[in-house]
């Protein structure tokens, strides 16, 4: 245990309360503490972005290595001069059309920018989020806001305030609770860094690939890394995260009753072991593991669905005594981005193994 602190939890959904609570909160930050709060992505664990000793806490409170980078948040655009020394023309037409908004972007960063924050590297991460609690809070602080997802290191992403106070209770001073976050991935990041390459796509998520890609034909993709040994492509893309405490398996593949057959064989080879399973399952087949004493979870309808429900549902599942989450891609993994950004967090969750059908 890092240290140990009561955490305030407040609710916000009383409108009158939230002037006083953004007050306490920004205090709180210039003060040197941490405060966690809503985004439209997931909850993040917010401290003063320049107050090296504050960025500390972070690191203590989520047990994450200083080697991960941490996303700086802004309140509205002219603040990234705070922060990186200047924004390229592509990446500030970026911003204008996708802020606010989960996009984060890599830019060179300000001598002044912390090493903490950056993992000592030249580089910030920025983004100014769309949720009105956020914003106000980052207002409030008048500080730029160092925030990563507010989960401990390689746990699902908190989408609900209860998920931040399961992780991190006594280790953050307050949780602005505003309810489940909408979109339920962390925000997609492009690094603009490097002044003679193309932008490089550096993690799916909150915003689809298929609109970032309309006003930016030029994004580099990664290489999509599904091997254990091969390096990280960006510090914080390691293989296992969000990783729930029971195993994970996955399934992908185009032809839908060959995917499930392989499920349910699958399923019944582990029944009969002995272990306890459940099942994440696109609305459309929740009825395949039917007869089988499996707890199986609709997933969602559709890929907006899906991303928010995704880290929550994993949470919910690891409170059930079993060994193992099935789950399977839905059908529009292949040309949907929000169901692409859902199935590379699963992909983490499971370690980089799946059975391609
Ligand atoms: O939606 C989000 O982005 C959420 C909310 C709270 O805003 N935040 C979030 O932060 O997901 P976190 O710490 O869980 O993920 C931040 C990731 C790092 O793991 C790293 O991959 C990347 O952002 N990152 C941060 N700074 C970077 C930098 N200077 N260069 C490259 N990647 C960076
Ligand atoms: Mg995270």
């Amino acid at each position: 245990m890092p240290y140990l602190t009561p955490t305030y939890l407040i609710h916000l959904n009383l409108p009158d309360m939230l002037p006083e609570a953004l007050a306490l909160a920004g205090q709180i930050i210039r003060e040197g503490g941490l405060v966690a709060f809503p985004t439209e992505t997931v909850y993040g664990l917010g401290a003063n972005a320049l107050d090296e000793q504050a960025l500390a806490r972070i690191f203590a409170a989520k047990e994450r290595p200083t080697s991960d980078p941490i996303i700086a948040h802004v309140a509205y655009l002219e603040q990234v001069a705070e922060l990186a020394q200047d924004i390229p023309p592509e990446a500030e037409a970026l911003a204008r059309v996708f802020w606010p908004g989960p996009l984060t972007l890599v830019l060179r960063k300000r001598l002044h920018v912390p090493d903490l924050l950056t993992a000592g590297q030249p580089t910030v991460a920025v983004r100014l989020p769309d949720h009105p609690i956020a914003r106000a809070f980052i207002e409030a602080a008048e500080r730029p806001i160092a925030a990563p997802s507010a989960n401990r290191f390689s746990r699902p992403s908190p989408t609900r305030a209860e998920h931040v106070l399961y992780d991190l209770s006594g280790r953050v001073d307050v949780i602005l609770d505003g309810g489940p976050t909408p979109i339920g991935l962390e925000s997609t990041i492009v690094d603009f860094s490097q002044p003679d390459e193309p932008p490089r796509l550096l993690r799916l998520g909150g915003l689809p690939l298929e609109a970032l890609r309309a006003h930016l034909p030029t994004l580099s993709l990664p290489v999509l890394r599904l091997n254990a040994d091969q390096p990280a492509p960006a510090p914080g893309t390691l293989l296992k995260h969000y990783a729930p405490t029971a195993e994970v398996v996955l399934f992908r593949g185009q032809d839908e009753a060959a995917l499930r057959r392989a499920l349910r064989s699958a399923a019944e080879a582990r029944l009969a072991q002995g272990q306890r399973l459940a099942a994440l399952l696109p609305d459309g087949w929740v009825n395949w593991l039917t007869g089988l004493p499996i707890q199986v979870m609709a997933w969602g309808e559709d890929s907006a669905q899906r991303s928010a429900r995704l880290f929550a549902a994993l949470r919910e599942l690891e409170q059930q005594p079993i060994d193992a989450i099935l789950a399977c891609a839905p059908p529009q993994v292949a040309h949907d981005g929000l169901d692409m950004a859902a199935w590379d967090r699963l992909l983490r969750a499971a370690e980089g193994r799946f059975h391609d059908v």
